[in-house]
């Protein structure tokens, strides 16, 4: 058995309470389904600055009534510290999420970026360690690598960041790392690298591309490529991700205080992305057979991007379930579902 299929059954005969921030967002609801499936009881928080209503509408859609009475949702922000003070008493587990993501977001506005990121990151760690809880789980992120140039990324060699976005998620892992120098609270940081599936936002400026791109292809729109579609990138399926999230909640001591790639240490570029998504429609009767367009590069865009997983899968167990095919094939219904109609 994996050790992911062992904490499962650990956790279903030993439920926890776990708080979820950012559980309104595409990886939060995706984690606050999967722990509700395993009969944990949850705590979500979300202010909806990205995140939607309709994303926790879906999960009580996939749990049963009785797993959804164990959930409690805060809408408040985490800029504001009595609001984490009070999501996280009595919590065994954080899973911190909330924050706003896109590079191109921060480079527009990195003043609010940095209110939710660094602010808001610095009041749920202090409120967790405050809290005593068992253990401090955080996204983190591959653009912590910057201007890095080796490949695949290993976790102790990064480089300058490239954007506002980097330096927050830099900075968390710094605080994260005084955290357990200063006060012996060790928490984990999880970087993801490009995650997607179901319920990431396909819409508005800073979409990621995966939905974009779906979303356009199903419409028999036109897709936009930034550069010259040589840019690649680690895409890692939400449920690797989920699986990361709670083996590193539940890892031993020796394991936290730490940062690891969460990805899949596969390196695919934007052209063979645009080609896997067309042909994943096909499968699905939709036909898409205009080109891409391409136009520049993107500022602040790091150029390439793999992973290596070697930290993850020693330390932690962690043994990806998906590659980005099978990813893409798994979420496929869902895109059909919710991505043709916006
Ligand atoms: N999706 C990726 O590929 C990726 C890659 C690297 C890192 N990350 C990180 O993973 C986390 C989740 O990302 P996601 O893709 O699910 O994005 P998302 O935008 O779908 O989710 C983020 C959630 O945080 C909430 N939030 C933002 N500011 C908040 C605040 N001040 N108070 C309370 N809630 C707030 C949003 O409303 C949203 O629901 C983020 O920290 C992000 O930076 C994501």
């Amino acid at each position: 058995m994996s050790r992911y299929e062992e904490v499962k059954v650990e956790l279903q005969n030993n439920p926890k309470i776990w708080l979820v921030t950012g559980v309104a967002g595409f990886i939060g609801s995706n984690l606050l389904e999967t722990l509700l499936k395993l009969d944990q009881k949850v705590i979500g928080l979300d202010n909806f600055a990205t995140g939607h209503k309709h994303n926790l509408d879906e999960v009580q859609s996939l749990v049963t009534a009785e797993q959804w009475q164990r959930f409690t949702f805060i809408e408040r922000d985490i800029r504001d510290y009595a609001t984490c003070e009070a999501a996280v008493s009595n919590v065994d587990y954080v899973l911190h999420q909330a924050a706003l993501g896109s590079v191109p977001r921060s480079i527009a506005d990195p003043i609010t970026s940095n209110a939710a990121n660094i602010t808001g990151f610095l009041n749920m760690l202090q409120a967790a360690k405050e809290a005593n809880v068992e253990s401090f789980t955080y996204a983190a992120s591959s653009s912590t690598y910057g201007d890095h140039p080796a490949l695949p990324k290993v976790e102790e060699n990064i480089g300058n960041p490239l954007s506002p976005y980097a330096v927050t998620k830099y900075v968390n892992e710094l605080y994260a790392g005084v955290y357990a120098r200063t006060y012996g609270f060790k928490p984990i940081g999880l970087r993801y690298f490009n995650v997607f599936g179901q319920r990431q936002d396909p819409n508005g400026a800073y979409a990621a591309v995966i939905p974009k791109w779906t979303a356009a292809m199903i419409k028999g729109e036109d897709v936009y490529i930034n550069g010259d579609g040589e840019t690649s990138r680690d895409f890692c399926f939400i449920e690797n991700t989920v699986q990361m999230n709670i083996l590193a909640a539940t890892a031993s001591d020796e394991a936290k205080d730490n940062v690891y790639n969460v990805a899949v240490g596969d390196r695919t570029t934007l052209n063979d992305l645009y080609k896997s998504i067309q042909s994943a429609l096909k499968e699905c009767d939709i036909e898409h057979t205009q080109e891409p367009i391409y136009r520049d590069f993107r500022a602040g865009d790091v150029r390439h991007s793999q992973a290596d997983i070697n930290k993850a899968v020693n330390n932690l167990g962690y043994a990806p379930e998906y590659r980005i095919l099978h990813g893409i094939k798994k979420a496929m219904p869902w895109y059909l579902e919710f991505l043709g109609e916006q």
